[in-house]
């Protein structure tokens, strides 16, 4: 259950003073997974569990940030001009650098605050804490200092941090589904234009399973930067005969008439899958549109596979998760969702089915694996916003 956010902060912050209440949900992807570094298509969906900032201003330059998630990490305090990354901050460092990229691109932050934060998201699970905190915090110093910022310059500081201050080379799919999700839709971005579209997510009688392998993953120590630098290698070899900037230009014809220019093996092997990836999310849309959910759910399950086979980022966890899923009665469709390495997938799955599902996913996993999943319904949230105090408890 929720804990009251109010109470708590201020009494963590002994304050008689009434703070406001941001929230950013976190997020899931249908498909389109290591496609938008690679200048392709995404298409994921804002979730109900997400990150409450609850913050006030204070009338010195003292940042004081609480996690109750955290509570060993205490209350983490520096001053406003001292804003470097510091390894001792730890998730503070998320806050902290959204509040520098702001104040380097001139916004005026004059001020100190005491935020509290407190996340429903699953640790580590794959489901974009980090990027919900950063989106949270930015909605929180959007209204404090009357920044008057584009949202989707939010959200592409958001990617600047995670990249320049936290050092992942991530892509812009989770801020900018956490900053402009929409409730029951999804969302189709070009990630090479940021051209997007909403999508209705009309599953008549079935839901969206999210099945969390409860195997931690952590981004900045996978092999997720290999990746992106093995399809940038492979990039750079087809551009010596095609004028393309992305992989994402590519159709499976045009990579498949000139893959050979891709001298290693496992460079090919992951240009194949940011390739094809891609296709299947423009089909995956279409299926959609046309009310076609076996389509759209054989396109998922293609997807883990090529994420499997040639991408090699889904992991026996993963795997043995899916791959069960896929043989449950009612069910659609089943894929990894996020970097994989562990972390969540998502099921589609007849609502009268959905307990035996669990049931049936969870023998299978338990029994291979040694520890069980979770398993969570996923509804489909908006982006990041204030939310009325009143509302928060
Ligand atoms: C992580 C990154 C995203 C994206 C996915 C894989 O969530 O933060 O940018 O690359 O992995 O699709």
């Amino acid at each position: 259950m929720k804990p009251d956010l109010i109470t708590q902060f201020k009494s963590i912050f002994q304050t008689n003073e009434t703070p406001e209440v941001f929230f950013a949900p976190g997020r899931i992807n249908l498909i389109g997974e290591h496609t938008d570094y690679n200048g392709g298509h995404v298409f994921p969906a804002a979730i109900s569990f997400g990150t409450y900032a609850v913050g006030r201003m204070r009338q010195d330059q003292k940042l004081r940030f609480y996690s109750l998630n955290f509570p060993d990490k205490a209350i983490i305090e520096c001053p406003l001009n001292r804003l470097d990354y510091a390894k001792e901050h730890d998730w503070a460092n998320y806050p902290k650098g959204m509040i520098l990229a702001l104040k380097k691109l001139g916004y005026n932050i004059h001020s100190g605050m005491d935020i509290l934060y407190y996340g429903d998201i699953p640790n580590g699970a794959g489901l974009s804490s980090s990027a919900s905190i950063e989106m949270a915090t930015g909605v929180l110093l959007e209204e404090f200092f009357a920044l008057n910022i584009d949202r989707v310059a939010m959200i592409e500081l958001g990617q600047q941090v995670e990249n320049q201050y936290i050092g992942v080379n991530s892509g812009i799919m989770d801020q900018f589904a956490i900053g402009m999700g929409k409730q029951n839709h999804a969302l189709l971005l070009d990630c090479q234009t940021l051209h997007y579209k909403y999508a209705p997510i009309k599953l008549d009688n079935h839901v969206i399973i999210i099945m969390n392998t409860n195997k931690k993953r952590t981004l900045a120590g996978s092999k997720y930067n290999e990746r992106r630098e093995q399809c940038e290698t492979a990039l750079e070899e087809l551009q010596k005969q095609l004028s393309i900037k992305t992989l994402g230009e590519l159709t499976n014809e045009l990579f498949l008439s000139h893959q050979q220019l891709i001298t290693n093996e496992i460079n090919r092997k992951r240009a194949r899958h940011a390739v094809t990836e891609n296709q299947r999310t423009l089909q995956a849309l279409e299926a959609l549109h046309e009310g076609n959910l076996t389509a759209f759910g054989n396109l998922m399950n293609a997807s883990h596979q090529s994420l499997k086979d040639d991408y090699e980022v889904t992991g026996i966890e993963l795997d043995t998760l899916v791959e069960a899923a896929q043989k449950q009665q009612g069910v659609v469709g089943a894929r990894m969702t996020g970097a994989g390495f562990g972390g969540c997938a998502i099921a589609i799955v007849e609502k009268e089915q959905q307990e035996a599902f669990q049931q049936h996913v969870n023998d299978i996993y338990q029994r291979k694996i040694g520890y069980g999943a979770t398993f969570y319904i996923a509804s489909i949230a908006d982006g990041a916003k204030k939310i009325e105090s009143s509302k928060v408890l």
